[in-house]
């Protein structure tokens, strides 16, 4: 009897995925709304991120359409040099995203550890997360907070894009207007005010791209409105004895990103040409893109994968702060999602399920349609998506977003009409232990 009581059930791996397939393993790393822990698929073996939101708080921070958002989002798209999604589910408590596993941590993390990195390194990372950035832009979708914080790398030193929360599909006959992002990656049109688009997603990888080889920020300011005014108006300079650092054709690449005229600003032209601009700047020179695209090119920076490529503080922290650790939890069979406040609902209803293994990837965006789906090319260490189908700082960084309107979430409020849900209006602060990364959302 003891040993029927004590077996552990199996999981259902035919029914839908929940948290019950996964082994729990260490936290590695944590956002402004989510936590993230490495997990083993109990079937496959493989090892995924396991991102969770808990709804309750992300009611409180106003940040439901941001995790549905960034649910959609995720599912339409699939890249080397993108942490892809493979399963979203949801219990009572939280929202889960499982993506890819980045073993060798994030930029930021190395940039604090190493002061700065090498030109080399830097233009490879420039090199994979240009071509991220055209696909992403292919699909109409802007990142808005592109950051080392949110540039990973798997454990062979491939440079990937995560964090979609507030990432968008713009038209080209609509500008944005949200101010969203954080402020020191942010582009001076995003500041304006005036409407902007998919370009803003260049400047801040110059922006990164600066950080990363002199190690500070081209623009700097005490104030919001100090570093407002240096992104708009101070001229760009590079540090005493850049050359030391970098090359001239290094410069120019960063300085081209950084130029304030759409016209002129590396990766911008339209239709692909950007990609296309920056592959024949003399910075790249070396780069043979056909290999690095098919991620053949080998890293000059490979994390040491003897030791943990993350701050040692998620771990302490779940250890010892949090009075409600993470475990698999049946859903209550009997609830009735009428009862629920619209946020709550609007989560069960919208944050649906996706298994990679079983289901195509589809886009949420009207203008997509009809849409061609990416397949991961043969060299991405995952299995790859069926092919196509028709359908449907401190606070010198924080992050904003001073109005949710129209042009934020044109899916959002596409089915607020099915639902009658008002589209949320964001109210959030947050803040991120790595002191580099607090960002907050003003309603
Ligand atoms: N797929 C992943 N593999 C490894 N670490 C990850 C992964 N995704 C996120 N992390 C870690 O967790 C941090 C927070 O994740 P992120 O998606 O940026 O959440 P948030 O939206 O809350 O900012 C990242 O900066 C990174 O250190
Ligand atoms: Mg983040």
């Amino acid at each position: 009897m003891g040993a029927l009581c004590c077996r552990q059930e199996l999981p259902d791996f035919d029914g839908e995925v929940n948290l019950f397939h996964f082994v729990l393993l260490r936290s590695v790393g944590k956002g402004a709304f989510g936590k993230v822990r490495v997990v083993q698929h109990k079937q496959t073996r493989e090892l995924y991120a396991l991102k969770y939101i808990n709804k309750a708080k992300c009611v409180k921070m106003k940040a439901v359409a941001n995790i549905i958002q960034e649910r959609r989002l995720l599912e339409e798209i699939d890249h080397p040099f993108v942490v892809n999604l493979r399963y979203a589910f949801q219990d009572d408590e939280n929202c889960f995203f499982v993506l890819d596993l980045m073993l060798g941590g994030d930029l930021r993390f190395h940039l604090e550890r190493l002061g700065s990195l090498s030109e080399d390194t830097v233009r490879f990372y420039m090199a994979e997360l240009s071509s991220a950035v055209a696909f992403l832009h292919d699909k109409k979708i802007i990142h808005r907070d592109l950051k080392p914080d949110n540039i990973l790398l798997d454990e062979r030193g491939h440079a990937h894009i995560t964090d979609f929360n507030i990432a968008v599909h713009y038209s080209d006959r609509r500008p944005l207007t949200g101010v969203a992002g954080s402020m020191a990656y942010m582009a001076p049109e995003v500041l304006a005010k005036k409407g902007y688009s998919y370009t803003i997603d260049w400047w801040s990888l110059g922006v990164c791209g600066y950080e990363l080889i002199f190690g500070r920020r081209p623009f700097r300011g005490k104030t919001n409105s100090d570093l407002t005014h240096a992104i708009s108006r101070d001229h760009l300079r590079f540090p005493e004895e850049a050359e030391n650092r970098c090359s001239r054709e290094g410069m120019h690449a960063i300085k081209s990103f950084l130029d304030r005229d759409l016209n002129r600003r590396l990766g911008c032209k339209p239709n692909g040409e950007g990609l296309e601009d920056i592959k024949r700047h003399s910075w790249f020179r070396s780069i043979d893109w056909m290999k690095l695209e098919a991620k053949q090119l080998e890293s000059p920076f490979v994390p040491d994968s003897k030791k943990a490529n993350f701050d040692a503080t998620h771990e302490l922290e779940e250890l010892l702060l949090e009075d409600n650790p993470l475990k698999a939890r049946k859903r209550d069979p009997n609830k009735d999602i009428s009862t629920l406040s619209a946020e709550y609902r609007q989560m069960e209803e919208q944050f649906t399920s996706y298994d990679f293994r079983k289901m195509q990837r589809r886009s949420y965006y009207p203008l997509n349609n009809p849409q061609t789906v990416t397949v991961t090319t043969a060299s991405a260490s995952r299995p790859t998506t069926p092919a196509a189908f028709e359908g449907g700082g401190n606070n010198a960084n924080p992050r904003i977003e001073e109005s949710w309107n129209n042009n934020v979430g044109t899916n959002i409020n596409m089915v607020d009409r099915q639902t009658g849900t008002p589209p949320a209006k964001l109210g959030v602060f947050e803040h991120n232990l790595k002191g580099c990364s607090s960002s907050f959302q003003l309603g």
